[in-house]
């Protein structure tokens, strides 16, 4: 089977396709053929060696996968050959076949493509988690979402708008907000000029936000908190713009509001029996038609380095698939 392979941790233009020798599975696993992988900015990371977490090298990137279950191990029972399944592994998905812990997979209900299926576990499983575990936030209330086109971002502004929120898109161009639009925003800001807070302020009709969603951080996360509502929740997700931003305590005194750290990852994997019952709800939303995840490109599996590279040039909207 090929793979592609980060071998150097060089970035995205020093992956290769290789040929491996196909996986088989062991006890509790299974081999999935992978239909669809996706991608998320820790690859853009990972590929270089600054993700949290390092993979065992050489790896594959991507997280994401749907597909078919080719093949189960010892023991397993939750699958079967031939269904089809989706789900994260935290990276390996770039390549034609994947062994994964079998308790891990979800079905993909009928209707639901494979390019679809495979962008949905991370960046909506996060989503979830922050706008209602994490971010409480309520039926009415203005969630501001800051690098809502990309990712995570779109599937917040789908998912807040879902849970009656008034929703206020933020990126970086008109043809970026015209996405979000798409995808249920009622405000949209260009942040690329302007004072963030007083754009803020303005969307909401002076109020504030009740909830920030913040994929960004660097110069974007000061003047959105200071564009909060009293008693809001400020929802710490990424720093894609690079720098993590330092905040005066004051602020929070001020508004009686809330930081709040937001890790999916950490979360599912102190509690699976949240990730399996969250991704029962978000793709029974998608197959109804009431999520509607955007594919913004399909590279095959030999374009993978440029897959990543539209993340690193922050030129993606919603999410990056690889077809193996
Ligand atoms: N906390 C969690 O559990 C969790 C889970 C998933 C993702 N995340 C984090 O959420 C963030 C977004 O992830 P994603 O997968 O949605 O990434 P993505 O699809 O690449 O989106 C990132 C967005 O950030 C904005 N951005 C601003 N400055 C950027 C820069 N210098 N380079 C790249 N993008 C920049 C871009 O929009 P504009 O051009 O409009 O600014 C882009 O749409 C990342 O920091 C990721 O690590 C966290």
């Amino acid at each position: 089977m090929r793979a592609a392979l980060c071998k150097t941790l060089t970035g995205p233009d020093d992956i290769v396709i290789e040929e491996l020798p196909d996986p088989v599975a062991g006890p509790g696993e299974a081999v999935i053929r992978v239909g669809a992988a996706a991608l998320n900015f820790l690859d853009t990371l990972a590929v270089r060696g600054k993700y949290q977490f390092k993979p065992p090298m050489p790896f594959s990137p991507a997280s994401e996968f749907a597909g078919r279950v080719e093949s189960v191990g010892d023991g397993v029972t939750a699958v079967k050959v031939g269904d089809r399944v989706f789900g994260s592994a935290g990276h390996g998905a770039a390549r034609e076949k994947m062994v994964v812990k079998a308790a891990t997979l979800m079905p993909i209900p009928a209707g639901v493509s494979d390019e679809v299926a495979a962008g949905v576990t991370v960046t909506y499983g996060t989503g979830l988690h922050g706008l209602k575990d994490r971010g409480h936030l309520q039926p009415g209330e203005n969630c501001v979402i800051l690098g809502a086109s990309g990712g995570a971002g779109l599937a917040a502004v789908e998912l807040a708008k879902l849970m009656g929120a008034r929703v206020i898109a933020c990126a970086s161009t008109d043809e970026k907000l015209a996405i979000c639009k798409q995808h249920g925003a009622d405000a949209l800001i260009n942040y690329s000029s302007g004072d963030l807070k007083e754009q803020i302020r303005a969307a909401t009709d002076g109020q504030g936000a009740d909830v920030v969603y913040d994929c960004v951080g660097d110069r974007f996360a000061e003047p959105a908190i200071r564009a909060m509502n009293w008693g809001g929740r400020y929802l710490v997700i990424g720093f894609a713009a690079g720098e993590i931003p330092r905040i005066p305590l004051n602020l929070l005194l001020l508004k009686s509001c809330s930081l709040v750290g937001v890790f999916w990852g950490a979360h599912v994997t102190r509690n699976p029996a949240a990730l399996k019952s969250s991704l029962t709800e978000l793709m029974g939303w998608v197959a109804e038609g009431k999520l509607k995840p955007h594919v913004h490109k399909i590279f095959p599996l030999a374009e993978t380095g440029a897959a990543i590279r539209e993340l690193d040039r922050r030129a993606s909207t919603g999410k990056v698939i690889i077809k193996p």
